[in-house]
């Protein structure tokens, strides 16, 4: 009987741990994204440049105001290309995908 308890209890946490882990795998919606090289991006081209004076002197704000354009992943992708012409960059694919990754950290999509 104690052993049927063990092992029970064994399989409830394999399951919690599978679950967990097929949980946090669909959570990221930008899996190719590096959201520390976003970050570097973001600083290099000063993308708050303009957001910062925009939003009296904190441009992250825009990211999260109650207002915001931008309520899925892909008009995330899309606001960065539109962006991207206001510091004359031509991101990459992968480019956005990192932008968008960093900046998910404000958006928080799932
Ligand atoms: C020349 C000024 C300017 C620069 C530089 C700029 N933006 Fe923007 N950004 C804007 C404006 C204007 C909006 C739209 C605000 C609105 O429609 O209310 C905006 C909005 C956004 C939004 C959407 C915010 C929301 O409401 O959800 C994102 C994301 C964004 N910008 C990303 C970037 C990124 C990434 C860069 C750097 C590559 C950048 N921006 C550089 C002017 C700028």
């Amino acid at each position: 009987m104690k052993l049927a308890m063990k092992l029970f209890g064994t399989l409830i946490f394999t399951t919690m741990i599978l679950l967990g882990a097929a949980t946090s795998a669909s959570a990221n919606p930008f899996p190719d994204g590096n959201a520390q090289a976003g970050q570097q991006l973001f600083e290099h081209y000063k993308c708050n440049s303009c957001h910062d004076s925009m939003m009296g002197g904190d441009g992250n704000k825009i990211f999260t105001r109650f207002d915001r354009k931008r309520n899925t992943p892909d008009g995330l992708i899309e606001q960065i290309g539109l962006c991207s012409g206001n510091v004359n960059a031509h991101f990459s694919a992968q480019e956005k995908q990192n932008l968008a990754a960093y900046l998910n950290i404000f958006y928080k999509f799932k």
